[in-house]
């Protein structure tokens, strides 16, 4: 056996797809996938090893911050244990050297073959785990997002709503499960949603579960602010055109219209309102946007009854979903999400979940930043004498919040509230 050693060439690409194809057959699980390899093969290091005119092995190697990674170690079943895998090493080592590297480091699947990184001299470090995940979006969609004022949400946003089970396992059903999964979607015959109307009182959540919705898809989020494209020389019309049309070059979005009645409302009689043109134009863009998939209009909006007719037809909206107010294990929830972790325990939780029926989880939010201001102003400035030190909130600060909290939503809302989830909910 006469093995060559050489750096890679154009002419061995068909070699080495070849060689990758017979190391997969028998169980070889790379950790970076064949494009990113041959990428490096192009720009970075890689040794090529031929017996006689047979691609016998290959190694490929990336530097970065004086850091070499082998991206790649193959070789062929035939000449296996002869040599060939610590060679390639010590000849794509030597490549890299010239970038000043001070380590080498490989990553194997548990199915690898080590023996032969020993052999090389390579440590191999337990309690290890590889993790690894796609990045959301790409350089080109990272402008349009910029250009729209859009961006990719913290990842967490979801798990970060507290309570509201019955809302969050309905958007859960409707929107993620087939928004997530299309083709599962698919095969029992189910359309993704393309735009859903939340209503709901003010400070239920309506927004909160329009950006965990984004998170949850880790799809970019875009809010379109149709008061502010008034300065477009186009008029907000124009101006609401161009946004969808630009939003129409990402591959993935959740788009976000928020307090909607407000050029969405009722069309009324002579002469047209100025938002009637803005109403027609929405109608409109809605089909054109329902056209492509991977894509979620949400709007949003405290006075549905308020919003046309033809807006809420059938086929421009899948779903009109109702947000309402948090049930006792929603508050109760929302509560302890906001009381600080030390004072979880030592606090009165029912009392609190009891004295504040009616409350929206902003109420709540409010109310528990207030008692806690008060309570690290009289830790601080000891206003009250005859309290006995604390060093953090106590069920005193809470009800003394909610008791200066006034509800945002009237029990008259409420009512509304309930008779716009019998007439216009859909769900
Ligand atoms: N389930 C929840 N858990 C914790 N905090 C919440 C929850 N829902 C809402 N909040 C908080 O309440 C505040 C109001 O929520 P949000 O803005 O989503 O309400 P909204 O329904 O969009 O209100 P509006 O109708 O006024 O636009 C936010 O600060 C949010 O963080
Ligand atoms: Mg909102």
């Amino acid at each position: 056996m006469s093995v060559r050693f050489r750096n890679f060439q154009a002419v061995d690409t068909d070699g080495l797809l070849k060689l990758w194809d017979q190391a997969r057959n028998s169980g070889f699980e790379p950790v970076y996938s064949l494009a990113e390899i041959l990428a490096s093969c192009d720009k970075d290091f890689a040794i090529v090893a031929h017996d006689g005119d047979v691609f016998v092995g290959a190694a490929v190697g990336r530097v970065a911050h004086e850091q070499g990674w082998v991206v790649l170690l193959v070789v062929a079943e035939s000449h296996q244990s002869k040599g060939v895998g610590s060679r390639l090493i010590s000849e794509l080592e030597a490549e890299m050297a010239v970038g000043g590297i001070s380590k080498l480091s490989m990553l194997v699947s548990d199915s690898g073959r080590s023996g032969v990184l020993e052999k090389s001299g390579f440590r191999q470090l337990k309690h290890l785990n590889y993790f690894e995940r796609e990045v959301s979006v790409g350089e080109r969609e990272r402008e349009i997002l910029n250009q729209l004022g859009g961006r990719v949400l913290a990842r967490d946003l979801w798990a970060k709503i507290a309570g509201m089970t019955p809302e969050k396992e309905m958007l859960e059903r409707r929107l993620v499960l087939p928004l997530s999964d299309p083709s599962l979607a698919e095969s029992f015959g189910v359309e993704p949603p393309k735009a859903i109307v939340l209503f709901g009182p003010p400070g239920t959540g309506k927004t909160t579960f329009a950006k965990a919705v984004a998170s949850r898809l880790d799809w970019p989020f875009v809010e379109v602010f149709p008061s502010r494209l008034a300065g477009d020389p186009s008029g907000v019309a124009g101006g609401l055109r161009e946004t969808f049309n630009r939003i129409d070059d990402l591959e993935h979005v959740v788009v976000f219209i928020d307090e909607v009645e407000e050029i969405a409302s009722k069309r009324k009689g002579d002469p047209p309102s100025p938002t009637q043109g803005v109403t027609n134009e929405l109608l409109k863009l809605i089909p054109a946007f329902r056209e492509r998939p991977g894509r979620l209009l949400v709007c949003a909006t405290n006075y549905i009854r308020a919003l046309d007719d033809a807006f809420l037809r059938h086929g421009r909206f899948d779903y009109v979903m109702p947000i309402g107010l948090p049930d006792s294990e929603a508050r109760s929830s929302i509560w302890s999400r906001y009381i600080p972790s030390s004072a979880h325990g030592s606090i009165d939780l029912a009392l609190l979940v009891d004295r504040t029926v009616g409350f929206s989880p902003a109420d709540i939010e409010y109310a528990a930043r207030k008692a806690s201001q008060r309570a690290l102003e009289q830790a601080v400035f000891k206003t009250n004498v005859d309290a006995k030190p604390t060093t953090t909130t106590a069920t005193e600060h809470y009800l003394w919040a909610i008791d200066n909290t006034r509800r945002t939503v009237s029990d008259d809302v409420i009512v509304e509230f309930e008779q716009d989830i019998e007439s216009i909910a859909r769900l």
